[in-house]
């Protein structure tokens, strides 16, 4: 990926946005990554503004992904030349970790969900609702579901229905209940 030119942007009403209207949330300048001899993205620029949506487009081996990394801090701060500037702060981020505190949330290309646990395990997975040490699994069970019917989905949270692939794949397996879990 060379140039901002490969990235088309529309605001969320399908307008296109008015250049300068107002500072960029996000700002990437001058990005480029290598990897040994692999040259994934060069000299990239790219501004969005809050409210607009981007699709990044390009052919396989294009770099989409290894931007994507960039952008969530799987490749940390150091890894790559160029800067990534979020609501006008230099991103310095060391881990995925940072990048979500910061807002930065990515639905990864190849999905990393965990067959054998239930749909609130893999929804809350990094981020347990806990008190005291103690999985407080009411409350992740009751807050996968609110958020599952947000989505028009009206799973039971407490039972594994994903597969690591595709989730939507799945739904021809048979539903697993979770034994240890209250509420299943
Ligand atoms: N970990 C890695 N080690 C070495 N080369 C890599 C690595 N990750 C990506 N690459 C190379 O960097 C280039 C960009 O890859 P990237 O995965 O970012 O492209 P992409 O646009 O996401 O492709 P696709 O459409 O296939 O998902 C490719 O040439 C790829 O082979
Ligand atoms: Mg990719």
């Amino acid at each position: 990926m060379k140039a901002s030119s490969e990235a088309a942007s529309e605001s969320g009403d399908g307008q296109r946005p008015s250049p300068g209207a107002s500072a960029p949330t996000v700002a990437i300048r001058g990005l480029s990554k290598r990897y040994g001899g692999v040259q994934a993205l060069v000299d990239m620029h790219l501004e969005v503004g809050r409210g607009h949506v981007h699709a990044v487009v390009g052919e396989n081996g294009a770099g989409k992904s290894t931007l994507m990394k960039i952008l969530s801090g799987v490749h940390p701060y150091g890894t790559y030349s160029g800067e990534v500037v979020f609501d006008g702060e230099l991103c310095s981020f060391s881990g995925i970790r940072d990048s979500e505190a910061r807002g930065v949330v990515i639905i990864h290309q190849e999905l990393a969900l965990v067959p054998q646990l239930s749909i609130a395990e893999n929804l809350f997975l990094g981020n347990e609702i806990a008190q005291r040490g103690m999985i407080d699994w009411n409350r992740t069970n009751h807050e996968a579901e609110q958020h599952l019917r947000r989505v028009g989905l009206r799973e039971n949270p407490t039972i594994a229905r994903v597969s690591s692939g595709s989730a939507s794949s799945s739904s021809s397996r048979s539903p697993r209940h979770c034994p240890r879990r209250s509420g299943c």
